[in-house]
Parts: C-alpha cells; sequence; structure tokens
C-alpha cells in the first residue's frame, strides 16, 4: 500500500462562527510503510482530530491525505467505509469492546467486514490471550481488555494501526506491556503503527517522531536510537 502522505491538511471545526476552531493547522508529513510513529502533543494539540482523519471517521477541510496513491482526502462516504473497514486498523483508549460480546466475538465480528482477515483464534494467541478468548469485556483486566482490541484490530489485516491513547487507562507496568504488543506487532504484521500520546515518557520508543502543537507541526523527526517499550516507565 505504500507509504502516507499527508499535505496541507487543515481542520476547521465550526468554520466562519465565533466558536470556530483550527484544530489542525496546514499539516504536512510523509511516512514510510511498517513504521513505528508516535504523535506527541499536549492535550488540545489536534492529536484525535488527525488520528480521526486518518482513519476514514472524519473529513479534513481541505489538503490532501494520500495511501496507496489514492487522496482519502477526497473519497465520498462509500469510499471512507470500505477504506475503514479494510485498511485501517484502531485502537482506543477505552478499549470500546461490545459488553455482550465474548472476547474472540468481539475479535469476529472485526473480520466480518474485513476483506482479507486473519485467523482470529492465532491472533488471539498473538496477542497473549488464547485462554481467554470465551470471556466477557467485563471478566477481563484493563490489559486483556486492551489486548482484545487491539486483536480486534490486527485480525482486519489492514495496512496501517492507528491508536489514540491505547495505554491512556492502564496503569505504567500494563501500559509498557501494551507498548510492548504494539511494537511486537508492528514488526511481525509490517504494519505501520501510528500512535498518539500526549505523554514524553512513551513517545522515546518512536521510531519517528511527530511533535503536534496548537493544531502544527512543531518537530518531525527520525529517533536513531528508539528505547525498548520495556524499558519505558511513567
Ligand atoms: N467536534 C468538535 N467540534 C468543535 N471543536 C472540536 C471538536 N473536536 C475537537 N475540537 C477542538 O479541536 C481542538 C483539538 O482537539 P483534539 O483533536 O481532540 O486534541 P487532542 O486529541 O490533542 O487533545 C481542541 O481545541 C478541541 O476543543
Ligand atoms: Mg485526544
Amino acid at each position: 500500500m505504500g507509504n502516507i502522505l499527508v499535505e496541507h491538511l487543515c481542520k476547521i471545526y465550526n468554520p466562519g462562527q465565533e466558536n470556530e476552531v483550527r484544530a489542525l493547522d496546514d499539516v504536512n508529513f510523509t511516512l514510510n510503510e511498517g513504521e513505528f510513529v508516535v504523535i506527541l502533543g499536549p492535550s488540545g494539540a489536534g492529536k484525535s482530530t488527525l488520528l480521526n482523519i486518518l482513519g476514514g471517521m472524519d473529513n479534513a477541510s481541505s489538503g490532501s491525505y494520500m495511501v496507496g496513491g489514492k487522496d482519502v482526502a477526497k473519497f465520498k462516504e462509500r469510499e471512507l467505509t470500505s477504506f475503514r473497514r479494510k485498511d485501517i486498523g484502531f485502537v482506543f483508549q477505552f478499549y470500546n469492546l461490545i459488553p455482550n460480546l465474548t472476547a474472540i466475538e468481539n475479535v469476529h465480528l472485526a473480520a466480518a467486514v474485513a476483506d482479507q482477515p486473519l485467523n482470529a483464534a492465532d491472533v488471539m494467541d498473538s496477542v497473549g490471550l488464547s485462554k481467554r478468548v470465551h470471556n466477557f469485556p467485563s471478566q477481563l483486566s484493563g490489559g486483556e481488555q486492551q489486548r482484545t482490541a487491539i486483536a480486534r484490530a490486527i485480525v482486519k489485516n489492514p495496512e496501517v494501526l492507528l491508536c489514540d491513547e491505547p495505554t491512556g487507562a492502564l496503569d505504567s507496568k500494563t501500559g509498557a506491556e501494551i507498548l510492548s504488543l504494539l511494537y511486537r506487532l508492528c514488526k511481525d504484521y509490517k504494519k505501520t503503527v501510528i500512535m498518539v500520546t500526549h505523554n514524553s515518557q512513551i513517545a522515546l520508543m518512536a521510531e519517528r517522531l511527530i511533535r503536534l502543537s496548537d493544531g502544527k507541526i512543531a518537530s518531525d523527526e527520525v529517533n536513531p536510537s528508539p528505547l525498548k517499550p520495556e524499558d519505558i516507565t511513567w
């Protein structure tokens, strides 16, 4: 599918009104396939707005977002739906599992809308949950729920895995385990992972670090010596 190219991306909420917010203001970057990318910025910087646009869940106001030679920013609803189903895996801060489906049923549900899904049991195994597949979310710890949510994202075999503060609801030790898992999946499955965080310690594991501030790119660097996720504490 290739690289991700974002050019002059802008998002304005409530344009022309007195409560207008310029959430993304001329954002430009290029990401390489298979890279572990961290987008770091304080609350309100525009991180979730950016991730939602990258995931096809929201429209940009202007600019382009090229993936595999196609401009997602120009997609109509039908193409966006297909893009969300096939090409994007999304991991949220609060897991967002369906409470009355078991762990593996949550994963099956995502597999059912994908084009070429992976085997759900294999993916549950690779996130370390082969013994918990028949538990409901309420019977799982926070870390296990997030592993299930990651399995649900990966089973679709998406090109890109987008993670919005995936450790934000977890304690530091469990969070570090989730970061290790995301890093391993990035490499094992050769996925581009884009993870958003406000935590500068977590950002130390980035292969590529993009700082976002007030809707603008403040810096964009390749990290010559990323920390191992297991060596990060916060
Ligand atoms: N749906 C919306 N309508 C209006 N303003 C919004 C909306 N979503 C986000 N914003 C504003 O856009 C800015 C960026 O928000 P967000 O992308 O959520 O930042 P972050 O994820 O970095 O905390 C904030 O000022 C926020 O209040
Ligand atoms: Mg956010």
